[in-house]
């Protein structure tokens, strides 16, 4: 039995692997705006959720909710920082505060998280910190520029921390899904290949981190393709890209 720290519980995949983790016995504390899915949880799982709802974006907030886990647990064995959104560049009209606002909603939050999570998990069991990045950073992609600069910075800030964390026996994994059907990507105007439901999704992600990998990458066939075509010459990817382009969008 585990104590995790799971943000962005509220829709999706969070929500998903909540139900997942709780099934299995782990203790969760939960983490999103939207408090009434979290609550629901709670009432299904009296035993084994601690509430910490909040704005992950609010420092203030994120700190109070350390405090809370603290006051509870004492410590943490796993966080998983999935919270997160996305928003596509038109382009015709470049939007710098459209990238301030996808980088801060997704790295900036994982930042949090992990700042408040770390002093927990140095005194957790096997301490483990997730987080979920995308399979955008293996091929650059059309409008995807604002969303795939916010999470390679998050793969390279993970990556990173797992060489810093090694010392203190932190484990570190970078969850790097491909499409998967939740609120986010069903507003989307665009085909998504092998798309994975939020359940199976989460089934596979919580099976694979029992082992602590370094990344845990899926559908297998999708980040196949994508990390091929990710290592053709740049020419040959701006094809690629122009054909995957909105119609009227590739000139
Ligand atoms: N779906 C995909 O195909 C896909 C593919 C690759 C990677 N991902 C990544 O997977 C993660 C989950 O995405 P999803 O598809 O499950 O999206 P989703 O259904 O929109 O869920 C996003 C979750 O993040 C929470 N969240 C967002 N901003 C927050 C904030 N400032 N403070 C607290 N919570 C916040 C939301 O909760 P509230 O709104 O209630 O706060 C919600 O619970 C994201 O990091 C996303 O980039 C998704």
């Amino acid at each position: 039995m585990k104590r995790i720290w799971l943000t962005g519980a509220s829709s999706g995949i969070g929500a998903a692997l909540a139900e997942v983790l709780l099934e299995q016995g782990h203790q969760l504390a939960l983490t999103a705006r939207n408090t009434a899915p979290l609550k629901q949880l709670a009432m299904r799982f009296p035993d084994q959720v601690l509430l910490v709802p909040g704005d992950l974006l609010d420092s203030l907030q994120v700190k109070q909710i350390g405090v809370r886990i603290a006051q509870h647990w004492g410590a943490l064995d796993q966080v998983i920082a999935n919270a997160g959104t996305c928003e596509y560049l038109e382009p015709e009209h470049f939007d710098a505060a459209l990238v301030s606002r996808v980088v801060q909603a997704n790295l900036f939050t994982a930042s949090l998280t992990i700042e408040t999570a770390l002093p927990l998990l140095q005194r957790g069991h096997a301490p483990h910190l997730v987080a979920i990045g995308s399979s955008v950073t293996f091929l650059p992609l059309p409008r995807a520029g604002a969303y795939g600069a916010s999470k390679a910075g998050l793969r390279y800030l993970i990556d990173s921390l797992r060489i810093d964390l090694d010392r203190q026996g932190i484990a570190v994994t970078l969850v790097s899904p491909g499409f998967v059907d939740t609120p986010l990507t069903q507003r989307n105007d665009f085909p998504m290949p092998l798309r994975w439901s939020a359940e199976k999704a989460a089934r596979h992600i919580a099976q694979k981190l029992e082992r602590r990998p370094y990344e845990v990458a899926f559908p297998a066939l999708f980040i196949a393709c994508l990390k091929l075509l990710g290592h053709l010459p740049k020419h040959w990817q701006l094809a690629v890209g122009k054909r995957l382009a909105r119609p009227g969008q590739e000139s």
